[in-house]
């Protein structure tokens, strides 16, 4: 029997994950390198690809595959992925869903911690010794009953949102109009309609939506200001959920106290970018969701689902489901 080849671009997040397709029976060929044509080339008798962010899978690649089946993501976002594209040829794309709840609310948090905290400041002031005079002088905050908004009670949302209520006392206000209605309940979420309305209310505010038309931009310079005076914003989401233009003025203007990101827009963010000079900003180059413990469940996870779609199973998390429905289909029969 021929064995269903499946190109890794990039190589994942844990290893295993190449021995494991081999194992399942594939063919496999990881091609560790940015270059689409590189890709591109091992693609005419490709039936699977799995893709790591910021890699983009576009229409020219897919039509360089007839025979491809199925894309996977790396994660939960498919913004790298043409869907339409995909779902035109009867190409499934298949994504990694939830895998962020444990990782991403740790991160948040961390990234709260550390800017209420501003433990940039701390660590730089302590190795060149001049924190210890200047310590008195700076303002440092607590987490601990503090009013969160949280835009998005999703898996992470909704973990968050249980960690701040457990571990630090605080009001969690949500806002996200496509919740299902038991989520915020059993995560002691307070739903707010009108997103003005909660942004009005807290001091602290956490990005963790999905990028949709919707989200894109959804914190700018506007809902900046509604923010209280002190504010801290984090981000943990996607970076084209927040104007990071709005964001740095808001810091300079002192406006919001401090900012957590993780994902930004273009990723990596040009080193020209204003927000670069405003010092209350803790940046991760987005690696919330990297932790050793979620790469190997996740990648194990992306595994048995490609295989199981190549096989003629159903995938767990099909993002373009109608790419089954019509002609073009690709369904393995
Ligand atoms: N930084 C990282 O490493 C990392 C890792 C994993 C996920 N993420 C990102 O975190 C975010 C959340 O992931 P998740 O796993 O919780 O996904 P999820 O699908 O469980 O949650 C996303 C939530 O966003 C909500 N939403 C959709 N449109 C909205 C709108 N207009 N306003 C408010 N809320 C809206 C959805 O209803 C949903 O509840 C995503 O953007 C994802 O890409 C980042």
């Amino acid at each position: 029997m021929v064995k269903p080849k499946v190109v890794v671009w990039r190589p994942m997040y844990d290893q295993i994950g190449h021995q494991l397709f081999e194992e399942a029976g594939a063919e496999l060929v990881v091609v560790d390198s940015t270059d689409a044509q590189a890709v591109m080339a091992e693609l005419p008798d490709a039936k699977a690809i799995w893709v790591r962010t910021p890699e983009r899978i576009t229409a020219d690649m897919m039509d360089a595959a007839p025979e491809l089946v199925v894309i996977s993501t790396s994660g939960f976002g498919t913004d790298n992925v043409d869907i339409p594209a995909a779902t035109e040829r009867g190409i499934l794309v298949v994504n990694n869903l939830g895998f962020g709840r444990k990782p991403v609310s740790e991160h948040t948090i961390m990234l709260l911690l550390g800017v209420m905290n501003r433990l940039t400041w701390a660590d730089g002031s302590t190795r060149d010794a001049s924190g210890w005079a200047g310590r008195t002088n700076v303002s440092f905050r607590e987490l601990e009953g503090s009013s969160v908004g949280i835009i998005g009670i999703g898996y992470i949302g909704a973990e968050l949102a249980r960690k701040l209520n457990v571990g630090f006392r605080c009001r969690v206000l949500g806002y996200d109009p496509y919740v299902n209605k038991r989520i915020p309940l059993t995560a002691g979420v307070q739903m707010i309609e009108h997103l003005d309305d909660l942004l009005k209310e807290v001091s602290v505010l956490c990005i963790c939506a999905e990028l949709t038309d919707e989200t894109r931009n959804m914190i700018s310079r506007r809902e900046l200001a509604l923010l209280p005076k002190g504010s801290v914003v984090v981000n943990t989401a996607r970076g084209q959920i927040l104007d990071l233009d709005a964001l740095a003025d808001g810091l300079a203007s002192g406006h919001i106290f401090g900012a957590g990101i993780d994902t930004t827009y273009p990723e990596p963010l040009p080193s020209s970018h204003p927000l670069y000079e405003q010092d209350n900003v803790i940046f991760t180059p987005h690696t919330a969701g990297l932790t050793t413990e979620t790469a190997t469940d996740q990648t194990r996870f992306s595994v048995s689902q490609v295989m199981a779609v190549l096989d003629g199973g159903e995938p767990t998390f099909p993002v373009n489901p109608q790419a089954w429905d019509g002609k073009v289909s690709r369904q393995p029969k």
